[in-house]
Parts: structure tokens; sequence; C-alpha cells
């Protein structure tokens, strides 16, 4: 087959973690006998240092015309202190919005090699299998206005939470429809008991869930939830909850596996082209220097195949692959532990195209 990639590095260790990716989907085209076209797009930080905005006309356009969106990270101190519109997260929020991604998956999945890398007990995160659907369009990110005020002469502030029944209705729907294949259990993660916008979330949970008489559905209020989470993550199959509560729960739940460097994510449309991504940023703090934990991405590399390409066991590859490199022992800094070899980026990236191409030898 042949698809046309889009591609956007963006900022830090994105550019670093996305030639990873790319270079693993190549040799999954040497494997299987495909054809990518990787097209690439300015996003973020070095779209605004290149062509003054955050995200230009032409990405988005290249983004349209492809079959799939591979997007590393955006941000970094050099910019931080910008007005808001020259922010590179504004980049980020303005894609998902011009694609209408309204839903993000993000699966934490428990590789046993990993087992030694999560600071929980390994009784703890054993077998975890979550999916966590935030939704991406919607809510404080977006709500507006959402800006610096003056009341009776004092400085203000006010976000708003904004969300239109149907934003609720599309996601929560896709998160039972998601459940149905797994093992039938939705928690609703809200806050209800202070939010009116939750209160209507929990209504429409209820609404949906009549439909699916063989899904469980559950309701729990986000505290909670974030304790739970670590306590006893196996009670959870598919989680959905809005924006920022899905972004905050998300990371959290990616400790589970060992480091925020392994979560990948998929946000899907209704009509496509979907957008993949790491749940990681563009971490400042170790970029260019080799470090970064190309994993994350590999793996949304392989969700991009199910997902858009409909290509499962050119995904399931991949992630074998993933998971033999980790068996082996082979680790970078960020999921190190006692007796492993650490390995930099492009080592760990070496080691997984040699291991799918390795594969097919013996197939
Ligand atoms: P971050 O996710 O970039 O980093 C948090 C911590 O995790 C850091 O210590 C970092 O080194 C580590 N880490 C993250 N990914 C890793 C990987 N693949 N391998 C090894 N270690 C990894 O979050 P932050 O530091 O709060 O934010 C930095 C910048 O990234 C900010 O500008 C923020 O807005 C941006 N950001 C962008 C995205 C995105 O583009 N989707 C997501 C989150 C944060
Ligand atoms: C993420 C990030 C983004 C978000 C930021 C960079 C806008 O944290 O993708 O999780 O909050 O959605
Ligand atoms: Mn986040």
């Amino acid at each position: 087959m042949e698809k046309r990639i889009a591609v956007l590095p963006g900022d830090g260790i994105g550019k670093e973690v996305v030639k990873g990716a790319i270079e693993v989907l190549q040799a999954v085209g040497e494997r299987f006998g495909h054809q990518f076209h990787f097209e690439y797009g300015k996003i973020g930080g070095e779209a605004i240092d290149t062509v003054g905005t955050p995200l230009p006309d032409e990405t988005v356009e290249l983004c349209k015309q492809s079959d799939a969106v591979l997007l590393g990270a955006v941000g970094g101190p050099k910019w931080e202190s910008q007005p808001v519109h020259l922010r590179p997260e504004r980049g980020l929020l303005k894609i998902r919005k011009e694609l209408n991604l309204y839903a993000n998956l993000r699966p934490t999945t428990y590789f046993q090699s990993l087992a030694d890398s999560s600071p929980l007990r390994k009784e703890v995160i054993e077998n975890v299998d979550m999916l966590m659907v935030r939704e991406l369009t919607g809510g404080l990110y977006f709500g507006k206005p959402s800006e610096r005020i003056q009341q009776n002469g004092r400085d203000a502030v006010v976000d708003t939470l904004f969300y239109q029944r149907n934003e609720m209705e599309r996601v929560i729907k896709l998160a039972f429809e998601l459940a149905k294949s797994r093992t039938g259990k939705v928690t609703s993660v809200d806050k209800a008991n202070v939010l009116e916008s939750s209160r209507m979330w929990r209504e429409v949970a209820e609404e949906i869930a009549k439909d699916y008489p063989e899904v469980e559905l559950e309701h729990m209020l986000v505290d909670n939830a974030a304790m739970q989470l670590v306590r006893k993550p196996t009670q959870f199959d598919v989680i959905v909850t809005e924006n920022l509560f899905g972004d905050i729960l998300s990371d959290e739940a990616s400790v589970l596996t060992g480091s925020l460097g392994m979560l990948p994510s998929a946000s899907l449309s209704e009509a496509g082209p979907y957008l993949y991504e790491p749940i990681h940023g563009s971490a400042p703090d170790i970029e260019g220097r080799n470090l970064a934990n190309p994993l994350a991405t590999i793996l949304s590399a392989a969700m991009m195949l199910r997902l858009s390409f409909n290509m499962n066991e050119e995904a399931e590859a991949i992630e074998q692959a993933v998971s033999q490199v980790l068996e082996a022992g082979y680790r970078t800094g960020d999921i190190m532990a006692f007796g492993k070899h650490q390995v930099s980026t492009t080592e760990m990236v070496e080691q997984v195209k040699a291991t799918l191409l390795d594969n097919e030898a013996i197939l």
C-alpha cells in the first residue's frame, strides 16, 4: 500500500523521537512491502521562529491532504514569555481544532519487563490494561473568554469551561464503542459534586449507557480517580473524561508503565485524517542529548498503522519488537533499572528496527 504521512516534529525531543519513529515505519515498509511518503510541516516554536506563527496554513493544508499525521511535541523555555498567540502550544491546540480531533486515545499497557521501572510495586501495576479517552477540542482549553480583566479596579482573570451537549455525546459514545471490544466497563470521570458541566457530562453518560446494556458504566469523581489510579489501577478498563482532567490523569497513568516516555496516543475525528503523538512534551531538560525515550512515538506509529491504515499485522510487529527489545534489557535513562543496558535514543531505535527486520527472517 501507499500512504502519505504528514510529519510535524515540533520542538525539543519532538524532533529526536519522530526521527526514530519514521525509521521504524520505513523498516515496516521494507518488511511488509508498503510505501510510506513522509512530508514535513512546521509547528510550534520552530514555526514561530521561521514563519512567525505557531501553525502556518501550509501545515494545516498538508495535514488535511495526508492519510495520517505524526507529531512530536511543541514548546520550550525560549517561548514561555511570548504573548499567547505566539506560544508553541497554540499551534498544537489549533491543529487539533482544525482537524476536529475530538477524541484522544491514550492506552496504558503493562510491559512485564518494565515492572522494575515503575515507582509503584509490581503487584499494583501487574496486568494493567486501560484506555483513557480524553475529550480534546472543548472545555477550558477552548472556552471564551479566556483573558485578564479588571474588576472594580482590581486585576482579575477568567477562563471559561464551555461544552455543547453533542461534544460530550460523541466522545462518550466512542468510549462505549471501544469498551465493547474490551472488558466492557466505562469509568466516566468528572467533578459533578461541584461543576455544572460535570453534571451534564454525567447525565449524557447515563443516556448513552442505555444503548449499551452490555457495557457497565461507573461514575467517579476526578480527585478520587487520581488516587484510585495509583492505589488499584487494574480496576479500570476504559476511562472517559473531559479535556483537562484527561490531560492530568494520563500523565499520572503513564507512571504505571514505568515512564512518561512510554505512552502513545491517537487523536480521532469523524472523517480523518487522524493524528498520532506521544503524550509527553518537548522535555527541554534532556533535549539535544540523545537521551529521550522514543518508544512512545514508535508505539504511536503502531497505532497509526492499526487505526488509520488497517495494518494490524504491521502494528503488532512494531509492538512485538518493542516488547522484545525491552525484554532483552535495553533501556533509555527514564526506564533504566539495575542490571540493564542503558542506551541512547538512536541506539534504542536501531534495536527496534533490527528486531523488526530480524523477526522477518524468523518467519
Ligand atoms: P514534558 O513531558 O516535556 O517532560 C516532563 C518530564 O518527563 C521531564 O523530566 C522530561 O525529561 C521527561 N520526559 C518526557 N518525555 C520523555 C521521553 N520521551 N524520554 C525521557 N524522558 C522524558 O513536560 P514539561 O517539562 O512539563 O513541558 C515541557 C514543554 O513541553 C512545555 O513547553 C510544554 O508546554 C510542552 N508540552 C508539549 C506537549 C505536546 O506537544 N504534546 C505535551 C506536554 C508538554
Ligand atoms: C498534551 C499536552 C498539551 C495539552 C499542551 C502542550 C497544550 O500537555 O498533549 O498532553 O495540554 O493537551
Ligand atoms: Mn499533557
